[in-house]
This record gives structure tokens, sequence and C-alpha cells, in this order.
């Protein structure tokens, strides 16, 4: 496609949309040509803070009417895979926000839609393209960590209370997206525990867990339901740990030289001792982008190449998949549920491990 030329609509402007306006708005390769929801007030308030993008409320002129080249998706999850579909159908890029549909058989037929009809199919998930997370991939592939033994992930705060998701899904996301590109593999079992505090029925407060292989494993905790917004991720590794939150302006990841180690032998008790090792710890140099510019450019990229997004639909199906394990585990009140083989590993999983994840059990 010629550069300059992709011409883009966003459909749903309530909180996210704008961002995502405002955003592709900001590439020069990109014209964002029309607004769409179902809320005129919405809409009416968008067209005067952006007097240069049509307002529509009607999703078929939206799409069929105006000549777009890529549409954005970021109404409420129940809605993402009618409007997909129908951007597919009608020959537009489409870029999903997370998660990318309400199951994993919705995000089927969408990856099966835009592969026969060779269309790019991106998912919002936005962390994967943030300066910290990309850096700590980095510290990780180069082995400074050792092996990672848990995560910890901590998303908090007060509302904002959806009503078609409960919090796993609404917030979760970010820490699976970013969990499963730092460990480059899928769990092998999903736990989820949690409360429908306010509405009944979408639980406000849960805590999940992911084991995977070699013992490995992550805890994320979500929460509407918190005085504090807290947005924070300890990496554990045999040689060194990360803190990362994200919610400070400098220094939001910081390595720490930490570690203990038992003696690999040892003839007394006198003998036993751990070995703790305190080291100094530092704050590794950030670029300042914001996420969602990166993420907005790299669809257009992708359109542009012809290459597929590195947040595809299947990464958007894999979270999915993990999202509905663990909807059954909080129906079972937290009991291990096992993950079903996926399609594919993740990205940079180690070849010599792809032998070890474990058979589907249709669960
Ligand atoms: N990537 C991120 O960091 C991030 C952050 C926040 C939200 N999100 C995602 O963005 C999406 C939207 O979340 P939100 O908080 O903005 O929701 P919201 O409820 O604030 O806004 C949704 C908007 O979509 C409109 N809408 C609903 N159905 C529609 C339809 N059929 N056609 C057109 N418009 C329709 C509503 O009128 C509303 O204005 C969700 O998938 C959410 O998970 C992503």
């Amino acid at each position: 496609m010629k550069k300059g030329a992709v011409s883009l609509g966003v459909v749903g402007c309530g909180y996210w949309g704008p961002n995502l306006v405002r955003n592709f708005k900001g590439l020069p390769n990109c014209h964002v040509k029309a607004m769409c929801d179902v809320n005129e007030a919405r809409l009416s308030h968008l067209r005067t803070v952006y007097p240069d993008v049509e307002g529509m409320t009607d999703h078929h002129e939206f799409l069929n009417g105006i000549g777009l080249d890529a549409v954005v998706i970021a109404t409420p999850v129940k809605h993402h895979f009618a409007l997909a579909k129908a951007s597919l159908l009608a020959g537009k890029h489409t870029f999903i926000e997370k998660p990318m549909a309400a199951s994993s058989s919705e995000c089927e037929e969408l990856i099966e839609l835009a592969e026969a009809k060779g269309l790019v199919l991106m998912v919002g998930h936005t962390f994967l393209f943030s300066a910290p997370v990309r850096k700590i991939g980095e510290i990780i592939r180069a082995g400074d960590l050792g092996d990672i033994r848990y995560i910890n992930s901590r998303r908090l705060n007060l509302g904002l209370f959806q009503k078609d998701i409960n919090v796993a899904w609404d917030l979760a996301p970010h820490d699976i997206s970013i969990i499963l590109h730092i460990l480059g593999e899928l769990p092998v079992t999903v736990n989820c525990q949690g409360n429908a505090h306010v509405t009944p029925n979408i639980e406000d407060v849960t805590n999940m867990s992911l084991t995977f292989r070699h013992k490995r494993f992550a805890t994320i905790q979500s929460s509407w339901l918190e005085p504090r917004k807290v947005r924070e991720m300890t990496i554990v590794g045999t040689r060194r740990m990360i803190v990362y939150d994200d919610l400070k302006t400098h220094g939001k990841i910081r390595v720490y030289d930490v570690r203990v180690e038992r003696p690999p032998h040892y003839d007394t008790f006198a003998e036993f001792h751990y070995s703790y090792h305190y080291g100094d710890s530092y704050i590794p140099h950030l670029q300042q982008e914001e996420p969602l510019k990166m993420e907005c450019q790299h669809f257009i990229d992708c359109i542009e190449q012809g290459t597929a997004p590195e947040t595809d639909g299947r990464k958007g199906l894999e979270l999915v998949q993990i999202l509905e394990a663990a909807s059954r585990s909080l129906k079972a009140n937290g009991a291990p549920v096992t993950f079903s083989k996926p399609r594919e590993v993740v990205s940079f999983a180690q070849p010599d491990d792809q032998e070890l994840v474990p058979e589907p059990v249709g669960a």
C-alpha cells in the first residue's frame, strides 16, 4: 500500500477510543477519517475535540460508505466479534482492543476470516509496545536474571467497573500478555479465585495463578476495589530480580543484584549456610515513548508492508483461552484447569522446550 494512504476509522469512542483517535491522528502515514459510536452525545463531544474527523452513529455506513482501509474497534468486549467480523467481511484491516473477543471460538473465526481475506488482524496488547516491558524482555533474553523462578503482578484500583466482563477479563490481559512475553511459553495450568462484591456474578477481585514447566509460576492479582492505584510486577530470577512499577515517572524498572543460594553439598548441620548475595541495584535507561503510539504505528506499518503484527489474532486467541480457563477455575472455586494445547507456542520459546507442552484435555 502507498505511504500516507491508510484511511482509518475508530468504532467505540468511550473511555479508550479517544486515545486511539489521538494517537492514530499523530502518525504521518495515517488519516483518521471517521469515529463511530452508538452514543450521539459522546460523538457530539468528540466532534468538538476533533472537528476534522467525521462522527457517525451508523456502523454500516461507517464500514461500507466512506472508503476506509482500516478499522479500530474499542467497544465493550461483547461487541468485538460482530464488529470485527463485519469489518473483515467489508475488506478492512482490523485492530481489536484487548481482550480480542468474548470466546476462543469467536477468535478462531476472526483469524480464519482475516487469513482468507489476506487482511491484517491485530489485537491491542498495548504493554508489549511499552519501553519497560521491551527492556525487561531484553534483560531476560541476555541471561542477566538467570532462570526465572516466579513472577508476581498486581493491577489494582477503584473501578472502572465493567458491566459485561469481570475484573480478570478487564485488567489481567495486560499482565498475561507481559508474562507470556517474558517467559516465551504458555501455561500448563490456570487457577483463579475471586469474589463479586458489588455487581452480582461479576467478580471485582480475582487472584489468578499460571503454572509453567520447570516449576515456574506467575500470580496475578486484579481488583476494582482498591483505594490505591497499583501497577507493579516483580520478576524473580536465580541471579537477579526486577521490580517494575509502571506508575513511576522515572525508574519504572529497577534491577536488583540479589539472590539466595543453598550450598551444593554439606556434611554437618554446622556446615550448612544459605548464601545471601546483596549487590547493587540499577535503573536501566528507557526511551520515553507512549506505548499506544508505538502500537498504532505498528498496525499501520503492518498494513503498508503486508506483514503480520507481533500481537496478531493468534496471540489474542491464546490470551482469551487463558481467560476462559480462569473463568472455569473461578466456577470451580479455584481448582486448577489444565490449559489446552494451543496451535502454537509464543514467539521466542526455546525449540528444545516444545516437546514438554502438555496435551489438550478439552477442558
Ligand atoms: N489497551 C488498553 O490499555 C486499554 C485500556 C482501556 C480499555 N481498553 C479496551 O478498550 C475497549 C473499550 O473500553 P472502554 O473502557 O473505552 O469502554 P467504554 O464503555 O468507556 O466505551 C465503549 C464505547 O463503545 C460504544 N459502543 C458500544 N457498542 C457499540 C457499537 N455496537 N457500535 C459503536 N459503538 C458502540 C459505547 O457507546 C461507548 O462509547 C475494551 O475492549 C477495553 O478492554 C484497552
